[in-house]
This record gives structure tokens, sequence and C-alpha cells, in this order.
């Protein structure tokens, strides 16, 4: 349950104070004192588990400090104000104390035996106390046979030669020598860690063996004999030669995990004198058994050729934040074992082929956040165990090369088509895209085994008819938040997008400009428990829209105005909040349900308000009573009805609109349809003239294929026996090898009509303004208007105004303009159609009133 709630709503962790008792003071088991302006210890009880005296001003801590807490575990006692005393065997009235914090001090008197009888010490904190080198040689730890974790980062510490009793500190497993100034570290003094496992050796950002020069030869093998889970030598500022020679100093300590972040390797842009690491450079921990290498934040430049080739154990290899733009041949040969490579935050552009050959078994490569724009088809092919790829962040325009995989990230590219998805996937990422058609959501739903697909943030809008979706589909999680669905679902299409996900079990469609759902829309989701429509503009839910096992709905932040609790039967939690409901009497069913429903209302009470009447503005429905609504019963009911009525008329309108707006090409088809049947053969008989052609169809022949498409097909009788026109163009009609001028004039003298179709290209074509004039001169010998101009696409009145012909005519004349909505195209072809059949006598009027009506539709 609250993991549902997590993925579908957030859950607010309320931020629980650390400790249920108030400072400066103590219980049983836990004294909080921290920032008490406390100058000694304070007594607390012998059951005291927890004595935390951190940010006070305690300067002395002796053997007598303390009263005798058997039971204590964890003493913080760091960053006190003054400096700090810590005398002999100071802490030995605490037998069982397992951490000792210490950190932030300035410690001005340390007594040698200052730990002396914290035999359970099991963490000393030591961090940033001013430690100089004696810290380590004064055998300050000796018996401390259950110290294991030991912090001393941040100290003074200039050389690591180390007292002979660290040899008997069997349990210690993790030490930090951060940010110290230890400049180089050789054999002879880790001496008495020698035999021993450290599971952490830090000596991060120390510039060590950086600072000054290293005569290996006399130091040798720092490391000798010891085997360590983790090294970390980050920030040392290491350079090619520098990473070279410790690893052939190191050879064959065993380092599983080498931590090298923060180094100074490779030659960025433009340091041409600087390396990039090479064949050499991790040669010497061939026999180191190396298994995680941390290469990350650095300059490397270019993956030469074999540079990890003797890491045969490598399992993860972080590349991240460095400046690698190439990769060169057989870069990654070598690396047998490697399951995880991470170059994200890189410079590459492209991927070839032949770039991660070498990598058998390879599961997750991480290439996010690069400038990947292009990927050779089979750059993936050969990775057989590959499970994860992270392309996010990059700028990919194809899915060509993704081969079969589990998970996919391609978030965050430049996808706009998905064309060719060959591949099976579990898991696909594909938010802030640019996909526009829900062709794709169609096509990517059918990807086998797909169980969660992310498609938030892309354009998602428009939507073919002919879709048609599959059934029973795998997935169980979709994402579609952040897109238009309403621009694709108000045409009255692709309502049926999620017909087949009988196994959807979150769907989450927030922010899409929902301003309905379509009926029927989750009719299939049978398996759907979480839903996600929040920030939309949903007025209302219509009874039994929402899927009958839904447990959790977000609606929040939409415009319900009075919403029926039926709706809400099924679910275990709800979140209304930020909604702008109504609050009048037809609301107070749901105040009073949400006042005793079992269904969680998701967030703060104040949260769910009114939006209306003004007096209510902001106020919480839960302290709205709902009394006063059972007495106004007989007004209610006479409003009621009032609003009903206002209502229906108001639908009724609205719906008239609608069709108006959205469907009137389809009911100028049906009302056509029906004209043609009832009156069948009247237009055919009704003319018979002169004419070889009704209408001679001048254009620019870049416009050819458009044209076609647009008029020819719809109303020349060659292309289609529905078709009722004999129509004239250039590239049938003409005859090959005579004067063009001559075609033209012959072509607009043997037709009742000229339609010039005035498109950019029509502008720029000195022929077709030529028939223009022709055509026009003819309408004055003719004295009746033969000239049908059609303006094409978005030209302004001042370019049609730049041509001296078509000026003369436009200043006299109404033109008609190609319609910019689809649906009016079959009503435009049809009066267009009348105008060229239309014989025309002296009576201008007419034809004027007809133009106007079509000049103003368009
Ligand atoms: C500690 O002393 C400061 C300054 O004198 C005072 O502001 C603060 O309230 C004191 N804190 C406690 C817990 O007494
Ligand atoms: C704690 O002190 C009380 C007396 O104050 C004593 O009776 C009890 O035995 C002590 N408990 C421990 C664990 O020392
Ligand atoms: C270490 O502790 C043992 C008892 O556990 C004791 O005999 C020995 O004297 C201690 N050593 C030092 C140096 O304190
Ligand atoms: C690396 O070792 C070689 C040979 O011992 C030495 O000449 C060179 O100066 C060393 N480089 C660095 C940066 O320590
Ligand atoms: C490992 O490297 C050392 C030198 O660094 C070389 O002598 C040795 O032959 C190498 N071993 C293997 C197995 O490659
Ligand atoms: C390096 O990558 C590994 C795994 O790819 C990851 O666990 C680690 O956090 C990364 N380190 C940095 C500094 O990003
Ligand atoms: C790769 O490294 C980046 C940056 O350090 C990190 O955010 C990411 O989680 C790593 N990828 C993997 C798979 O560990
Ligand atoms: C639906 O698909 C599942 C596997 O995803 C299959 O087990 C089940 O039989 C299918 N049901 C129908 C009705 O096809
Ligand atoms: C909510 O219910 C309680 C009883 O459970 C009732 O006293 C209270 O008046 C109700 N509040 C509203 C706003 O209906
Ligand atoms: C709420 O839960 C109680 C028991 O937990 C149950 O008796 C009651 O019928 C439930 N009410 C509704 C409206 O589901």
């Amino acid at each position: 349950m609250a993991d549902h709630l997590d993925l579908l709503l957030g859950v607010v962790l309320v931020a629980s104070p650390a400790f249920g008792i108030s400072p400066c003071s103590f219980d049983g088991r836990i004294a909080l004192f921290r920032f008490c302006n406390l100058t000694q210890i304070p007594q607390v009880l012998n059951t005291t588990e927890n004595l935390l005296l951190s940010f006070n001003y305690i300067s002395t801590v002796t053997a007598s400090s303390f009263p005798f807490l058997e039971q204590l575990q964890l003493l913080e006692l760091g960053t006190q104000y003054t400096p700090l005393m810590i005398g002999k065997e100071a802490f030995r009235n605490l037998p069982n104390l397992r951490i000792l914090d210490l950190g932030q001090n300035q410690i001005n008197v340390l007594h040698p035996d200052a730990f002396q009888g914290l035999s359970n010490l099991f963490e000393l904190r030591l961090f940033s106390c001013g430690l100089s080198n004696a810290i380590l040689r004064g055998g300050y730890f000796k018996n401390l046979s259950s110290l294991t974790r030991l912090d001393l980062s941040f100290n003074q510490i200039h050389s690591l030669y180390l007292h002979s009793s660290f040899r008997e500190l069997n349990s210690l497993k993790s030490i930090d020598f951060a940010l110290n100034k230890i400049f180089t570290i050789c054999e002879d003094e880790l001496k008495p860690l020698q035999g021993k496992m450290f599971s952490l050796f830090n000596l991060k950002a120390n510039n060590l063996y950086s600072r000054v020069s290293v005569d290996w030869e006399k130091c040798k093998n720092p490391f000798r004999n010891m085997q360590l889970d983790t090294l970390d030598v980050s920030g040392n500022g290491w350079t090619v030669a520098i990473t070279e020679n410790f690893s052939n100093a190191i050879w064959g300590s065993q380092i599983s995990s080498l931590i090298l972040a923060h180094h100074t390797m490779g030659s960025d842009f433009g340091f041409r004198n600087i390396k990039d690491p090479d064949q050499n450079t991790f040669a010497g921990l061939n026999r180191s058994s190396v298994i995680q290498l941390d290469l990350s934040h650095g300059f490397i430049f270019s993956l030469n050729s074999e540079v990890f080739k003797m890491l045969k154990d490598l399992k993860i290899l972080n590349l991240s934040y460095n400046k690698i733009n190439t990769i060169a041949d057989r870069a990654f040969y070598g690396l047998d074992s490697l399951q995880i490579l991470n170059i994200s935050y890189n410079l590459l552009g492209e991927l070839h082929n032949s770039n991660f050959h070498g990598l058998p078994s390879i599961a997750y490569i991480d290439l996010q956040k690069n400038h990947i724009g292009i990927i050779q088809k089979e750059t993936f092919i050969f990775l057989k165990k590959l499970q994860t790829l992270d392309l996010r962040d990059n700028a990919i325009t194809t899915i060509n090369f993704i081969p079969s995989l589990a998970t996919i990230f391609l978030g965050g590219n430049k996808l706009v088509t998905l064309s060719d998805i060959h591949f099976t996937a579990d898991f696909i990422h594909l938010s802030e895209n640019r996909l526009e058609s829900l062709a794709y959501l169609y096509s990517l739903l059918q990807i086998p085994h797909l169980r969660i697909l992310i498609l938030n943030q892309n354009r998602l809008s428009f939507c073919n008819p002919s879709l048609t979706p599959s059934e029973n589909l795998s997935l169980e999680q979709l994402f579609l938040g952040e897109n238009m669905l309403q621009l694709a679902w108000e045409t009255g299409f692709c309502w049926d997008v999620f017909k087949g996900l009988s196994h959807l079990q979150i769907l989450y469609l927030n922010n899409n400009y929902l301003n309905f759902l379509p009926p029927g829309v989750f009719n299939n989701l049978n398996a759907l428990r979480g839903l996600s429509l929040n920030s939309n503009r949903l007025t209302a839910l219509s009874p039994g829209i929402l899927p009958p096992n839904l447990e959790i709905l977000d609606i929040s932040r939409n415009q319900l105005l009075s919403p029926d609790p039926s709706s809400f039967v099924s679910l275990s939690v709800l979140d209304v909040t930020h909604n702008k409901f109504i609050c009048e009497c037809e609301l107070s069913t749901f105040i009073s349900w949400l006042n005793q429903t079992n269904v969680t209302i998701f967030g703060s009470p104040t949260d769910i308000y009114c939006m209306y009447p003004d007096s209510f503005i902001g106020v919480s429905l839960y302290s709205i009573s709902t009394e006063d609504c059972n007495e106004e019963k007989v007004l209610k009911s006479l409003r009621f009805s009032l609003f009903i009525l206002f209502t229906v008329t108001l639908t009724l309108l609205l719906m008239t609109t609608l069709i108006v707006t959205k469907f009137r090409g389809v009911c100028f088809t049906c009302y056509n349809t029906t004209w043609r049947l009832v009156f069948k053969d009247h237009a055919q008989g009704s003319e018979s003239d002169t004419y070889k052609y009704d209408a001679y169809f001048c254009f620019s022949s870049k416009d050819f294929e458009w044209v076609q498409n647009s008029f020819l097909k719809h109303l020349d009788t060659q292309y289609s026996d529905q078709n009722r026109l004999n129509l004239c163009f250039e590239e049938r009609d003409f005859v090959p090898g005579e004067n063009h001028i001559a075609n033209i004039q012959a072509a607009v003298w043997s037709s009742r009509k000229t339609v010039c179709l005035v498109s950019r290209h029509f502008l720029r074509d000195g022929w077709c303004l030529e028939a223009f004039s022709y055509a026009q001169s003819r309408c004055l010998s003719d004295l009746n208007s033969v000239l049908i101009m059609v303006v094409v696409g978005s030209l302004s009145q001042f370019q049609l105004m730049k041509h001296q012909s078509i000026r003369g005519f436009v200043q006299k004349h109404q033109y008609l303009r190609w319609p910019e909505d689809l649906q009016d195209i079959g009503w435009f072809l049809d009066k267009l159609a009348q105008r060229i059949l239309k014989r025309e006598k002296a009576k201008k009027d007419d034809s004027h009133i007809q133009l106007q009506t079509i000049t103003t539709i368009s």
C-alpha cells in the first residue's frame, strides 16, 4: 500500500525529531545535550546508552569526569567550542563504549593512555582534531582490541610511521587518512599493518606522490602483503606517470576496488603534453585482482587501445565525468569480466560498430549525458549479455540500433519518430523526446514482454484514425504525463488506446490538458489499481468511467465542481486537493461523504477548498456545515429543475457549436451524399455548351503533386468516375512541341473557367503569371468572370499585391483561400465545382454573394 502511495502520490515523510526527548535533558536511555552551553559532563542516569554532548564548552575530560555508565554505547563529544584536554584513561568508566566521537575538536592535550580501558571500542572518530604524526607514533591506540574503524581524516599528519602496537589491532578494518598531508608512503612505514585485511584504506586528497618525487626503488610497495577491499587514492592529482609508477610499485597486492577519481590523467582539450592513459598505465595491476576501478572526474580525452588489457577480473569500470571523445579500436580488449561500464557525462558524439568489442560479459552500459547523435547499427548487437543500455540525455534521432534488452533508457533525446521497432524489452524510458503521434504509442505497446513504458514529457497529440490496439498486452505501468492527449482525443479518435492493456496496474495521465475523458476509455483496465489524472481540466467524472478495481486515484488540481461519491466506491486512497469546488447544496453529499468515508483522503484538509461562492473562497470543505441544505429541499428542487433546464440548453448549444466546429466536414459529407441520392442525375443533365473543358487549372509545376492529390483526384473525370468535371492542365493536355504561350491561350479559350492556384511557387513562375494575365484579359473581353483565383498557403495580402496583374484582380474581385482545416476541404471543393459549372451571364450580384460566403469561411 505504502508502495503505491509512494509511486502515485508521493508520501510526505514527516520529519520526526531524531529523539523523542526535549533538548538538554535525558530519559532512561538517551541523554540529549547538544548545544546546551555545558562546561562539564552532566549527571545522567546509569542506564544511559547514548550520551550526546557535542557543541558545548567542555574543556577537560579526565578519569573522574564520567560516572560509571555501564550501559553507555555511544558518546558524542565532538565540536567543543573550547580547546579540549583529555587525560589519562579518561573514559575508563565507560567500559562498554562502542563509538567515541571526538571529531572537530581542538585537542590540545591528549594523554597517551587516554583511550585505555576501552576494550569494546569499535569506532573512534578523531577527524579534524589538529592531530600530527604523533598520534600514529605514540601508541595511543594500543590495547584497543575491538577497534574496527579509525577516522583520522582532516588532520595534520605528514607521515604514516606507525607505532608497533598497530600490529596488535586485529579488528582494525577501516582506516581513514583522507585530507591530511601525507606526500609519500613507503613500505617501511606501514610494516605493522602487513598481513592484515582492510575493507577501506582511505588516502584521498593528500597530494600523495604528486608533491615530491619518489624513488620507487627505495620506497617499494607500501601495501605489501596487505589485502584491501577499497583503496581510495582519489584527489591526489595523479598523472599517467604517477599512476603507472604506483601500479607497478604495488604489484601483487590485492585491491578489489581502486578509487582513482578526481585524477589529472588525460589531455582534455589542447593539452597535448598531458597523456591519456595507455597500455602501461594500469599494467602493474595485473596481479591485483581489481574488480572495480573508478576513474571518474578526470580529463581523459581518448580511450587508447588496450588500455585496460591487464584487468582481467574487472567487473565495474567508471569513466564518468571525463572528456572522452574518442574510443580507439580495441580500447576495451581484455576486459573479459566487465559487467558495468560507465561512460556517462563525457563528450562522445558518435558510436561505431567496433567501439564495444572485447566485452563478452558486459550487462550494463551507461552512456547518459554525452552528445551522442549517431550510433552505428551494430554497435550493441554483439553484446550478448547486455541487459541495460542508458542513453539518456544525448542527441539521438533514431532507434534502429537498439537490440533486444531488458532495460532501455532513451529519455531526453531528440526522437521525433520511432520507425523500425524490432526489439523486445521489459522497460523503456522515452521521456522528454519529441514524439507527436499516438501511432508510436500503439506500436510500443506491442513490444513483446514490455512491462513498463515511460513516455512523459513528449508531445503526444496526434491521432491517426486507422490505428487499432492489440489485445491482452503485457504492460503493467504506463507513464503518459505531460503530453497533450486532449488534442488527440478531441478529434474523436484513439479512444481505444488502452483497450488491450488488461494487465495494466498503474497509469499516469497527469498534465494532459484533458477536459473530458472519452467514454469507455478505461473499459478494459480490469487490473488497474493506480490512476493519476493530476493537473488536468476535468470538471466531472461521469458514472462508471473509472475502472472497476481502482484503488488509488489522484485527481488533484483539476476543476471538479461537485463530484459524485459513488464514483469512488472501489478506492482506498483519493487525492482531490486543489480542485474548484462549488460550495452549494449540490456538494453536500460529497461533503458528508468526505467527513465519514473510510477512503484515505490524501493531503491536508485546507487543500480541499471551495472556489465559489465568493464568500467561501478558500474555505475547507471540512469546515462547511451542510445542515441548512435539508430544510431548503423544496427550493433546492426548484433550483435544481432550473439548473437542469439551463444545463440542457447550454449542452445543446455547446453540442451544436461543437458539431459545427469539429464535425462540419462530416456533416457536409452526409448532406452531400443525401443531396446526390435525391437529385441524382439533375446536375449532369443541366448543362451543355461549346467549351472543350470545364476549367483550365493553372498552377506551378512544382505544386503538381499536391494539386493532383487535392484537386484533380477529386474533380477530374479521368481520375474517378464519380467526378464531374473535365479539366485541362499543362502536364496532361498541352500539345507537346507547341509554343507555350499558344498552349496557354488555347487552354484559356477552350475552357469555361480558368482556375489559378496561387502559391509561393506560382508567384515565382513567369508562365503562371502570364497565364493569369491572359485569363484576366479574357474576363475583360467577355465581360464576365472566367478567372477563379485560389490562394494556397499562408501568402499575405502584401505578397499578392506585389504582382501587378494579381493586384488588379484582387482589388476588384473576391478570391478563394484553400481551407486550413482538413474537414472543410470537401465543402470547399464542392463550392469550387459549382463555381466552375456556373454559367456567367450578367448576374454579377449572385456570384458576389457566393464568393462572399466562401471567403468568410476560410
Ligand atoms: C547558550 O548561550 C547562548 C548565549 O549566551 C544563549 O543564546 C543560548 O540560549 C544558550 N543556550 C542554552 C540551551 O542555554
Ligand atoms: C544504577 O543505580 C542504581 C542506584 O541509583 C542502582 O540501584 C543500580 O543497580 C544501578 N544500575 C546499574 C546497571 O548500575
Ligand atoms: C593491555 O591490556 C592488558 C589486559 O587486557 C594488560 O595486561 C596490559 O597491561 C595492557 N597493556 C597496556 C600497554 O596497557
Ligand atoms: C616513475 O618512475 C620512473 C622510473 O622509476 C621515474 O623515472 C619517473 O620519474 C617516475 N615518475 C614519477 C612521476 O614519479
Ligand atoms: C604482470 O606485469 C608484470 C610487470 O608489471 C610482468 O612482469 C608480468 O609478466 C605480468 N603478468 C602477466 C600475467 O601478464
Ligand atoms: C562509478 O560507477 C559506479 C558503478 O557504475 C558507481 O557505483 C559509483 O558511484 C560511480 N562513482 C562515481 C564517483 O560516480
Ligand atoms: C555512472 O556514473 C554516474 C555519475 O557518476 C552516476 O550518476 C550513475 O549512477 C552511474 N551509473 C551506474 C550504472 O552506476
Ligand atoms: C493474456 O496473456 C497472458 C500472458 O501475458 C496469458 O497467460 C493469458 O492466457 C492471455 N489471455 C488471453 C485471454 O489471451
Ligand atoms: C462530521 O461527522 C461528525 C460525526 O462523525 C459530525 O459531528 C460533524 O458534524 C460532521 N461534519 C460535517 C461537516 O458533516
Ligand atoms: C468503514 O469501515 C468499517 C470497519 O472498519 C466498516 O464497518 C464500514 O462499513 C466501513 N464504511 C464504509 C463506508 O465502507
